[in-house]
């Protein structure tokens, strides 16, 4: 099939360059011409581990442009830009709506049936009454009948994304109409997972519950751990056990700093704000959020045990983005961190292997240092798990851990967990 996508973040190029895998003749279609350049070049615009290669192997079915009216050329165009979180924590759709207004233009003059298909997460409702009416109203075509407009989510991780592409636990398919329904099930037609056929508000929903039931299940772990942390109980072992009951499930119960990126707080904000604009009160939604605020000051808390005053005090940290394997650092959990840190007088020294320079950039102040720097502080703090902690030297030194790494706890002279 020939595939357009809207949005070459990494939901769109990790998409376009999956189904380019199958066979699919893929455009992808971006505002940003250092993105398009840098794939038309044959290299990916974001770190996602396996991603290069994948370009490289399918450039001759992968075409990237600044110019929507390509997509005409198309049978089915993905909609995949990013839909942040207004100061309200409501979903700001002004991408969401240019898209769709660039699809309706260029539908226009387009005589065979195309398939609009939302990727991107949006509230329920949003698909039919913001996308499908935005397309009639600039194509003058009608919706179901002269195009389709499904809504397809993605659950892909950052990190993961390649992985997670081609193999999912499941795929939804939210449609309206037999049509739409049946170009899907054919596009995903070599994926050998559960695939839900549900309606398009429905599939939208999905993909919040999910988000929200995870964020929701960290906040819980961080709580449970707090908690064990003060009875002298590993709460890890404690989660292993309760993993085990199959209604349960163990994954997702790492229990730490609390969760960042793009997506979880933002999901979870953009429901409670969806919730209370019905009139509803959601206190577990809620709840999620605020732990997830106070959770990463445990990790000062328990550090000013072994160092009371901060003040002129060198303070080592270990990570920077919302977990590894990513250069994202959007919500990351070293951001209160490192305010706390600064704000009571600490010189702080940091090692990431990925975002050092974004993070000068917030934080001027910080020393950018190597990890073996890091370690020569007064203490350390670990805020991210990347897999190369494991392999440092923690001898003699003082960790405050918030992610778990077993070197530092089974290596340091003093090693404290956030919450255990
Ligand atoms: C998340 C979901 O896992 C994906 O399924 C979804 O598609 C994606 O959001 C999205 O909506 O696009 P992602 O944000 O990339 O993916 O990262 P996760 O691996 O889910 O981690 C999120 C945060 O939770 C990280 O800060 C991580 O450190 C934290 N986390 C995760 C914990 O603190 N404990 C855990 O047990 C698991």
């Amino acid at each position: 099939m020939r595939i357009s996508i809207i949005g070459c973040g990494y939901v769109g190029t990790v998409t376009g360059t999956g189904l380019a895998e199958f066979g699919n003749d893929v455009l992808l279609v971006d505002i940003d011409e250092e993105k398009v350049d840098t794939l038309n070049s044959g290299r990916s615009p974001i770190f996602e581990p396996g991603l290069d290669e994948l370009i490289v192997k399918n450039r001759a079915r992968l075409h990237a442009t600044v110019d929507f009216r390509g997509l005409e050329y198309s049978d089915i165009s993905f909609i995949c830009v990013g839909t942040p979180s207004k100061d309200d924590g409501s979903m700001d759709l002004r991408y969401i709506k240019s898209a769709a207004e660039d699809i309706g233009k260029a539908l226009e003059k387009k005589t065979d049936f195309h398939l609009v298909v939302v990727k991107s997460t949006v509230v329920p409702g949003t698909t039919e009454e913001v996308v499908s009416a935005t397309i009639e109203r600039a194509s003058n075509k009608k919706a179901f009948g002269d195009f389709g407009v499904a809504m397809n989510p993605e659950f892909l991780r950052e990190g993961t994304a390649v992985e997670d592409f081609f193999n999912p636990d499941r795929i939804v398919f939210g449609t309206e109409d037999e049509r739409s329904k049946r170009i899907l099930e054919e596009l995903y037609k070599s994926f050998d997972c559960p695939k839900l056929s549900t309606g398009i508000k429905t599939a939208e929903m999905i993909k919040y519950v999910s988000n929200s039931f995870l964020a929701t299940k960290i906040s819980f772990a961080n709580e449970i751990g707090n908690i064990c942390k003060r009875l002298g109980i590993d709460t890890y072992k404690v989660f292993e056990g309760v993993g085990l009951d199959n209604r349960i499930n163990p994954s997702f119960f790492r229990a730490g700093i609390g969760f960042g990126g793009s997506c979880f707080p933002k999901d979870v904000r953009a429901l409670i704000a969806k919730a209370e604009e019905l009139g509803e009160h959601p206190q577990i939604l809620r709840a999620a959020i605020a732990m997830n605020d106070e959770q990463p000051l445990k990790l000062i808390e328990v550090l000013k045990k072994h160092v009371p005053d901060l003040k002129g005090r060198k303070i080592g940290v270990l990570g920077l983005t919302f977990k590894p394997d990513t250069d994202d650092i959007r919500e990351s959990r070293a951001i209160p961190i490192l305010e706390r840190l600064i704000e009571e007088g600490a010189t702080v020294v940091v090692y990431d292997p990925e975002a050092m320079d974004t993070f000068k950039k917030l934080f001027p102040q910080i020393v950018r240092a190597t990890p073996e720097e890091v370690l020569n502080t007064d203490a350390v703090l670990i805020v991210t798990e990347w897999q190369e902690f494991e392999d440092l030297n923690y001898t003699g030194k003082i960790v405050i851990d918030g992610r778990r790494v077993e070197k530092a706890r089974k290596g340091a002279a003093i090693y404290e967990g956030v919450c255990w």
